[in-house]
Order: structure tokens, then sequence, then C-alpha cells
């Protein structure tokens, strides 16, 4: 499988290293030209500034797109057009529409399009997704994320699409269908028209909530998901070094005698085990996977649309329209 990576600023040179590893690394490609200093690491690949020289080789099976947000629709269509599998960073594109029109191009051609979203590949997310599909929490009955820090502070992406594509992502994983009601309400303190501090809701039609707290402007730095079911309640948390998952026998319990009445009923709270693999490693082993014609190619590139088709939504309602 022939590989090449376009865009090498922060993310890029991770997702090289791994196909490297992986697969044959056959280009590398950043219109800045400073960047091949990171070409120097892989004398197998070849570098370009020109993307289109990349998508030329007839050679090559995939790219991978890690170049800023606002150009990922672009390339990822080009790529898509040029008969090539295609990874691309999170979110694919900023508009509902041209998701879809990626995910249509994809399947007119049995490509792979999988976006990027790392954290469906962290183990401790795919054991939370195990326990509820095991049945083990009850009904699953609300989520809700926090993704806070003091910092990157940033002026083209907003906190919902900056930070609330990863939450959202693990959102409608999880509960596996898509909001009916989406609201955002935010603020852009610091930079005009780019929200630093957003809150969002969401509703779905089994009634199950949802919750998003999505900020660069906190004392806290979080990254945590929170599941409630009505038998057990978990807590993935990223920034733990060993307990990623935390499993809390706590419910809401109505006792026969007492008809009527709600108590709570606590038991043990426990870490299991995960896997301390790299996300970003499995995720590409998948992408590889999918190319290979393992797993299901439309679903991974539909379950991309509806985190954007979400986005959409609640931008709509951050912006009041
Ligand atoms: N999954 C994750 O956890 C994660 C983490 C960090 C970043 N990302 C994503 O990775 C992407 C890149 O982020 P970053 O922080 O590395 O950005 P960055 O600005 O550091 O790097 C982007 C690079 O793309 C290059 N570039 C821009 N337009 C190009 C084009 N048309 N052709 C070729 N190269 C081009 C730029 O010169 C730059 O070197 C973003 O989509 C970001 O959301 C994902």
């Amino acid at each position: 499988m022939r590989v090449g990576v376009a865009g090498l600023g922060h993310w890029g040179p991770n997702l090289a290293r791994n196909f490297a590893e992986l697969a044959e690394l056959a280009w590398l490609c950043d219109s800045d030209p400073e960047r091949k200093d990171v070409a120097s690491r892989y004398p197998q690949a070849r570098f370009t500034q020109s993307f289109d020289e990349l998508l030329g080789d007839p050679e090559l099976d995939a790219v991978i797109v890690a170049t800023p947000v606002p150009t990922h629709f672009d390339l990822a269509r080009r790529a898509l057009e040029a008969g090539k599998h295609v990874l691309v960073e999170k979110p694919p594109a900023m508009r509902g529409h041209e998701m879809e029109e990626l995910v249509a191009l994809a399947q007119e051609r049995d490509l792979v399009l999988m976006p990027g979203h790392l954290l469906l590949y962290h183990p401790g997310v795919r054991r939370l997704q195990e326990m509820i599909a095991a049945g083990e929490l009850g009904d699953v009955l609300c989520i809700y994320g926090n993704r806070q820090n003091l910092g990157i502070i940033r002026s083209n992406e907003n906190a919902l699409w900056s930070l609330g594509v990863h939450d959202l992502s693990v959102i409608l994983y999880l509960l596996d269908e898509e909001p009916e009601t989406a609201i955002a309400l935010g603020r852009d303190f610091l930079t005009e028209g780019v929200e630093d501090v957003v809150f969002c809701y969401l509703r779905f039609p089994s009634g199950r909530i949802a919750h998003m707290h999505l900020s660069w402007l906190d004392p806290h730095k979080m990254r945590k998901i929170t599941v409630v079911g009505t038998e057990k309640m978990v807590v993935f948390d990223d920034m733990e070094l060993e307990r990623k998952v935390t499993v809390y026998e706590k419910a809401p319990w109505r006792p026969s005698d007492r008809y009527g009445e709600w108590q709570t009923r606590t038991g043990d709270i426990f870490s299991p085990r995960i896997a301390p693999d790299e996300p970003l490693k499995l995720e590409c082993r998948e992408f590889l996977r999918l190319i290979g014609g393992e797993g299901d190619r439309r679903k991974v590139a539909e379950d991309g649309a509806r985190v954007v088709r979400a986005l959409d939504l609640l931008t709509k309602s951050l912006r009041g329209s």
C-alpha cells in the first residue's frame, strides 16, 4: 500500500511516522518548503510542494490530508476524484452539504473516505462502547463531554469546531443516532466571530440527551466524557495516565416496599485495564484495513457525515440562524 501525507505541520508528522511503519510512505507534501525537514527523516519518500504532483502518481493508493481545516474539503475531493483512498483530518468539511458530496464521491468510486476521528480508536472509548452495547450500564440516559483548557487560543476555528468535533464524534458513536435538537450558546471573547466558550445541548429521537462544554478560557484542563446509565455510570478521562476509564456502580433505585419513591444505590468504583496502544496507530491501521476490503467503508464515511451535520446544526444555533 503506497501512501502520501499532505500537511507536515504539527500533526502530519505523527501520521507520517505511523504510515512509514505500517505501509509504504511514498510521498510527503507541504506547500511550505520549510517542511522539507520532515521529509529528510524518510529518504524513501519523495517531497513535493504540489498536491497535484502527489495525485499525479498512478501508483499511489491513498492520501492523508493533515492540512488546516478550511482546505480539507477541496483536497479530499481532489484526491477522491484522482481515485485515491482518503484519510482526512477532522472535520473533513465545514458544511453538511460538502461532506455529503465527499461521501457520495467515495461511494460512487468505491473508495475509502475516513475522517480522522482519533478518539473513536482510543481503547478507552472502545471499552465504553462495548460496555454500552453489552447493556452493562442499563439504559443510557445522558452523556456529557468536558473539553476545556487555557489555550491554545485559535483564531480561525472556534471551540465548537476545534474541540467539539472530538466529543461529538464520540457521543454519536456511543449513542448511534443523530440529534433531532441541537442548541449551542457561546461567546467570542477574544477574537471577533471565533467563539472561545461554547455550551451545547443535544436531544436524540430516543429521548437521550447530551451536553458539551467546550472552552479554551478555563482554569481546568479537562478531556472527559461521562456516561450516565440506569445501572452504572462511567467516566472516560483522557487526562488520567492509568485510570482512563472509571466505572461507578451508582444508580437510581426504587425499592418495591416504598412504592413510587426513588433512592440511590451505591456499589464499587473500579477502573478496568485499558491497553496503552497509541490511538493514532490504531486509526492508521483501521484505514489500511478498510482499503484492504475489511470493515464497513461506507459506514465510516457516513458516520463522519453525521458529525459534520450535527456541527452544522450547532453552528446555526450558535449564530442564531
Ligand atoms: N486528531 C487529532 O487529535 C489532531 C490533533 C492536531 C491536529 N489535528 C488536525 O490536523 C490538521 C493539521 O493541524 P496542524 O496543527 O498540524 O496544523 P499546522 O498549521 O501546524 O500544519 C498544517 C500544514 O499544512 C500545510 N498546508 C496548508 N495548505 C496546504 C496545501 N494546500 N497543500 C499542502 N500543504 C498545505 C501548511 O503549510 C502546514 O505546514 C488539522 O485539521 C487539525 O484539526 C488533529
